[in-house]
């Protein structure tokens, strides 16, 4: 076999591997399903005006999430260490530099920004699991349920808590390893999610305003588009598909040599698209059934949700559990953005898991406070994008992924020689192989370029 001559194949992975091809699947799986299908798809599709947005969004996930899920998946397997080490070293042995690590460090960066934020609205949804059990939205209408999103996000000490509470426990899953656990939870919280958004889907198809909600979703008005919508879609497409800053590249390293990257990669942006979809299809019809704004901002999902709990039988019940196992496919997808600085903090600098794990925790949970104040305290303190809540996530998702993941595949595409990229993604070579290489090498690349620079206007 041609790999035995490779010294880059085969190679051994520095931390054992996953137990088993679903292991691999779930951990991918619940890194992508998050809060980024059921909270942010929703409103960011809202504030860039539904259809014209939906589609944008799905040609990015599949013309350019979708290759670079496979080429990061590839990377982190073909390396088989940490995303800054796996550059450094197929950097050198593929396209005879080690700089290329500096796409590790900066997604590592990134990682750190996003789970800034990302549990602090964790923390949101451990808040309403609290309220739904209390029956706190009984007899709530829409102005009552806006003034309780109002008081939550106005109280820093309580959002504090959450946070602190939502970080404690993300590092203490990363300092137990991310297979230990992480396993039973996605094979049982994921598919309860769906089954109970399914439920939420027959209630808001039954309470009216579903078809002007799946018209708002899935009909196109090119009018409302807009070179900043179309870069939203497309870092929309990065952030839920957790492609471009190393996560699954760092989960890659753990996976066994025989499993397919491409049927993983299929599987899982699949899931997670319809995922994003069915959340968009629950809480538009409430949306217009109510006479709501669509465009109405991070708050949409709080404020929507709970007037179907209030009104459907068992609403108590369904929205603990919704919001709990919501909370769930966070802690998931925060785990898998943490992983990569812990595995380089062990790898390169020798730290112990637990104390790798401690570091970085602390630190997001200090750089927390910032999203914390954005609500509250320094909601008027507004610079480029608005709050620092705000900065920090267009920067994030419209910026360091995209970047991000334009580097990955410019190096699995360009820089990485056939025979490596082939053994590793799709050993017979197929047809398949060669159309990740054709949407690897020209189709993402030249697409992100493209958005960007509309964006910025340079195309008029
Ligand atoms: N994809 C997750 C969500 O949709 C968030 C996430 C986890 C992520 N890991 C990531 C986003 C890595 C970008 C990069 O909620």
């Amino acid at each position: 076999m041609a790999d035995s001559a490779d010294p880059a194949a085969r190679r051994a992975s520095l931390h054992g591997q996953w137990s088993s091809r679903l292991a691999f699947v779930l951990a991918v799986a619940g890194s992508a399903v998050g809060l980024g299908n059921i909270w942010k798809f929703p409103y960011v599709a809202g504030q860039n005006g539904g259809g014209a947005f939906v589609l944008v969004y799905l040609l990015c996930v599949f013309g350019i999430g979708l290759p670079i899920m496979m080429a990061e998946i590839m990377l982190g397997r073909r390396g088989r260490r940490n995303p800054i080490s796996t550059m450094a070293l197929l950097g050198r042995e593929e396209a005879g530099s080690g700089r290329w690590l500096w796409v590790g460090v900066i997604g590592m960066v990134c990682g750190f920004l996003i789970l800034s934020f990302y549990s602090v609205i964790s923390g949101w949804t451990l808040h309403y699991m609290v309220l739904a059990g209390r029956d706190a939205f009984a007899g709530a209408d829409a102005a009552a349920l806006s003034d309780m999103f109002g008081a939550l996000v106005a109280a820093p000490w309580t959002l504090a808590g959450w946070h602190t509470l939502f970080m404690i426990i993300t590092t203490v899953v990363v300092a137990r390893g991310v297979e230990k656990g992480l396993e039973q939870a996605v094979r049982i919280m994921v598919p309860a999610l769906v089954v109970i958004m399914l439920a939420l889907l027959g209630y808001a198809i039954s309470f009216g305003g579903f078809a002007e909600g799946l018209e708002f979703l899935f009909r196109p008005d090119f009018d409302a588009l807009t070179a900043s919508s179309v870069l939203a879609a497309m870092g929309q497409a990065f952030f839920s598909l957790s492609v471009g800053m190393g996560a699954v590249m760092a989960y890659g390293a753990y996976l066994p040599q025989e499993e397919s990257i491409i049927k993983t990669s299929v599987a899982v942006v699949s899931a997670d698209t319809a995922i994003a979809l069915l959340a968009g299809m629950i809480i538009f019809p409430i949306v217009f059934a109510n006479s709501l704004d669509p465009a109405e901002g991070p708050g949409l999902v709080f404020q929507t949700l709970p007037l179907a709990l209030t009104k459907m039988p068992g609403g108590v019940f369904v929205g603990t559990a919704f919001f709990l196992l919501l909370a769930f496919a966070g802690l998931t997808s925060a785990i898998s953005l943490m992983e990569p600085v812990v595995a380089w903090l062990m790898e390169a600098r020798a730290m112990r898991r637990g104390a790798a794990a401690l570091l970085a925790g602390g630190a997001v949970w200090g750089l927390g406070f910032l999203t914390v104040l954005s609500f509250n305290v320094l909601a008027d303190f507004n610079f480029l994008r608005g709050t620092f809540f705000d900065n920090i996530d267009y920067l994030t998702s419209n910026i360091m992924l995209p970047a991000g993941g334009f580097l990955i595949t410019i190096f699995a595409g360009w820089f990485m020689c056939t025979n490596s990229s082939a053994d590793e993604l799709d050993p017979q070579a197929g047809v398949v192989y060669s159309l990740w290489r054709v949407l690897a090498r020209y189709v993402a690349p030249v697409a992100v370029v493209l958005v960007f620079l509309n964006a910025v206007g340079a195309l008029g």
